[in-house]
């Protein structure tokens, strides 16, 4: 899969890709990420990326031309019907909300392009005759879409069959599932007076998979109510966690 990401500061994402996952799915060829610094397609001496807002008001509006190039680069290198396809995604706290769905349709492309916003906006005609997607990663305003980026290649590349050790580990995740996931132990049995619970401990993998089904339930249920009107529950866990709100 392919990235490439367009924005004023290529070094932020330095340590984010040469780090853990992602350097791992990088040099094993299973990702490539291209960082195009968005003033390398500007014209004038100054490299000029930003200019005043029409009609007043505070900050800087980034230029709709050195955006549009670089996209129109980009697209001028792959066959025209796919460049028709490609997902041209801003970032900005306006677009829809990421999540886990969002990240496994994203895993199905081939190449997304990412555009970092800065500054106090972006010229809107990029939203409006170039852009395909905008995604936002929570109702916060950070400085600019480079973080958000990472955010969503972190979440993407993870998806990618081969990039992870463990198919399985993908399963029972939390968000993977519809469900927040179980609590997790390792050794040792005993911490301090805490111990493991007697279950994990016990072999018996039939009870093992129920104790933890049960609790992502109830951890569901504890943290983040909501989800549940969407998990695939069986009628006994429907049940499970009728009698679980009886008792809150
Ligand atoms: N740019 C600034 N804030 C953002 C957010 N919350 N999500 C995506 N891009 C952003």
């Amino acid at each position: 899969m392919q990235f490439d990401i367009l924005t004023l500061f290529p070094d932020m994402f330095q340590g984010a890709l040469s780090t853990g996952l992602l350097q791992r799915a990088v040099s094993h060829g299973l990702v490539v990420v291209n960082l195009h610094n968005i003033r390398d397609y500007t014209h004038d001496r100054h490299h000029t990326v930003d200019d005043y807002p029409y009609g007043g008001g505070a900050g800087m509006v980034l230029k709709p031309e050195p955006i549009f190039e670089a996209v129109e680069s980009l697209q001028s290198d792959i066959p025209s019907e796919q460049a028709a396809m490609l997902p041209i995604i801003l970032l900005t706290p306006q677009g829809r909300l990421f999540s886990q769905q969002i990240a496994e349709e994203l895993s199905r492309h081939a190449q997304l392009v990412l555009i970092c916003g800065r500054y106090e906006g972006i010229d809107e005609r990029v939203r409006e005759h170039l852009v395909t997607d905008e995604i936002s990663i929570g109702d916060y305003v950070l400085g600019g879409g480079e973080l958000a980026a990472m955010v969503i290649v972190d979440a993407v590349v993870r998806l990618l069959p081969g990039v992870l050790g463990s198919e399985e580990s993908l399963l029972d995740e939390s968000h993977a599932t519809g469900l927040l996931e179980y609590p997790q132990y390792t050794r040792p049995p005993v911490y301090r007076d805490w111990p493991v619970p007697e279950v994990l401990l016990s072999g018996d993998h039939g009870q093992i998979a129920k104790w933890r089904r049960e609790q992502a339930i109830m951890r569901t249920l504890q943290r983040r109510p909501e989800m549940l009107d969407r998990a695939q529950l069986d009628n006994k866990e429907e049940r499970l966690i009728e009698r679980l709100k009886q008792l809150r």
